[in-house]
């Protein structure tokens, strides 16, 4: 069956309930061509088809693109201005095939607090710290901003709170009380810009440690595990109407996953905030899957995903996978696409059959610009490849969310009751490498250390 009008944020749309499908930004390929476009390799075609299994997959091209392409970053200015200022120009393909495809993008490096005001913007190049330390400069993320809200893309801020990417230089000069002053001011200064223009907010990342506990860092050292709290009331009072969100990683496996320690703490975090009436609104749960992975760092089965979004929806939050990826590199190469596309598939359409479940960002969206290259290995993790050709991948995702158009089957046919099908044999047997004894060192993180698990497991794939 030809898919001639396939994307993602189409079958979105034919939703039976509101579904955000969305995609980390950078401002680089967002603005600026790069050898696929200068080369004019037309990869978004008319005639341009790719074949996957047996059915014929057409790249629908942007057709007349008549938005707005600024030559150069725009002032601060308030997305009214935008059509007046800059001449059309042809999109970079980054930003035609993300128009395309999702309804909703999160900013994945320059909206964090260093970045804001310690080591960036300056040039898209920077890679020295600026002259602006200390002052914030929204450049960056103002045009990617105006841009969504350009082609009706709904803005997820990421993050406001989280220790890896604050200025900690600065603010390990100050005392209990000046760092929460600080804390507050942050929040205050940038939700306060962008109110009215993102609703929904990564308000605290990664604040556990692998094994449930509070993650040693300075917020937590100099104010206590009470800075979540204060962090959440802060952005509440700094605008009433966002959804503020809890986010971390290694959690979405619940009690049956492969990080049942790190799950319960998470869990036991959101009912705690709950409880005493904290304002938050949602959980989010990165899912960089692994599809190579072992102990620790295998994929939770459907089922055991299932459980933990059904247990937190019981709390009344709304759960997001917030920056999902599926790394593929270390299995075999005859089973990358068949596990990427599998997992993709079927935790998808697990989570989209439970009613707390609200969405998913990719981190990246084409393997042209993946995280996992710089923090990990080379890797392929995404749905399009570098050429923006759609993958496996890609149509497990598509599937997935037309589980819940008309006449799509929720769940989508996967195993929801146990982690194991009818003959016994585990979810993703086709692919999974079995938890061999591989050396623990490998598996264990050192207890509250402040670096996130990311960093140790890229240092030990
Ligand atoms: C990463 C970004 O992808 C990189 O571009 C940046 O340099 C470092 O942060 N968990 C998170 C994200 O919450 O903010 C991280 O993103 C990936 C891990």
């Amino acid at each position: 069956m030809s898919d001639s009008n396939s994307s993602l944020r189409k079958a979105a749309s034919l939703c039976c309930k509101k579904i955000h499908i969305g995609a980390a930004i950078l401002p680089k390929p967002l603005f600026e061509y790069d050898t696929i476009d200068v080369a004019n390799i037309d990869v978004v075609k008319d005639d341009n088809s790719i074949r996957i299994d047996d059915n014929q997959h057409t790249i629908e091209p942007i057709k007349n693109a008549t938005v707005s392409y600024p030559s150069q970053y725009p002032p601060l200015h308030s997305i009214s201005d935008t059509n007046e200022i800059y001449p059309t120009k042809k999109l970079p393909m980054y930003a035609q095939v993300l128009i395309r495809e999702f309804n909703s993008v999160v900013i994945e490096h320059h909206l964090k607090w260093s970045p804001l005001c310690h080591t960036l913007p300056g040039p898209i190049n920077a890679s020295s710290p600026s002259d602006r330390i200390g002052r914030y400069d929204f450049y960056h993320v103002d045009a990617m901003v105006d841009f969504a809200l350009q082609h009706d893309m709904e803005v997820k801020g990421h993050t406001l709170i989280w220790h890896v990417t604050s200025p900690v230089e600065f603010l390990n000069t100050l005392d209990a009380k000046q760092l929460e002053e600080e804390m507050r001011r942050h929040i205050f200064t940038t939700m306060g810009h962008f109110r009215g223009r993102i609703h929904m907010w990564d308000v605290v990342n990664e604040a556990l440690a692998p094994d449930g506990s509070l993650a040693n860092n300075i917020f937590l050292r100099k104010i206590g595990p009470c800075y979540i709290e204060k962090a959440f009331r802060y952005a509440h009072e700094a605008d009433p109407s966002a959804i503020l969100i809890y986010n971390d990683n290694k959690v979405e496996g619940g009690v049956d996953g492969p990080n049942p320690q790190k799950a319960e703490g998470y869990y036991k975090l959101l009912q705690s905030l709950v409880k005493n009436k904290v304002p938050i609104h949602a959980a989010g749960m990165q899912s960089h899957f692994n599809a190579g992975g072992v102990g620790v760092n295998r994929v939770p089965s459907p089922f055991a995903v299932k459980q933990q979004i059904h247990r937190i929806g019981n709390l009344g939050l709304k759960v997001h996978f917030s920056e999902m990826d599926v790394r593929v590199s270390q299995l075999p190469l005859n089973l990358q696409n068949l596990a990427q596309r599998q997992i993709y598939h079927d935790i998808i359409a697990a989570a989209l059959t439970e009613p707390a479940f609200d969405g998913v960002w990719l981190w990246g969206f084409t393997d042209r610009h993946t995280w996992v290259k710089n923090f990990y290995y080379d890797d392929s993790p995404l749905v399009l490849d570098e050429m923006y050709q759609k993958k496996e991948a890609y149509i497990g995702l598509l599937d997935a969310l037309r589980t819940l158009n008309v006449s799509g089957i929720v769940g989508g046919g996967v195993n929801l009751n146990s982690d194991v099908d009818s003959e016994n044999r585990p979810w993703g047997y086709k692919w999974i490498t079995n938890d061999c004894e591989a050396d623990k060192s490998q598996q264990t993180i050192a207890f509250g250390d402040e670096r996130p698990d990311w960093v140790h497991e890229s240092q030990n794939p």
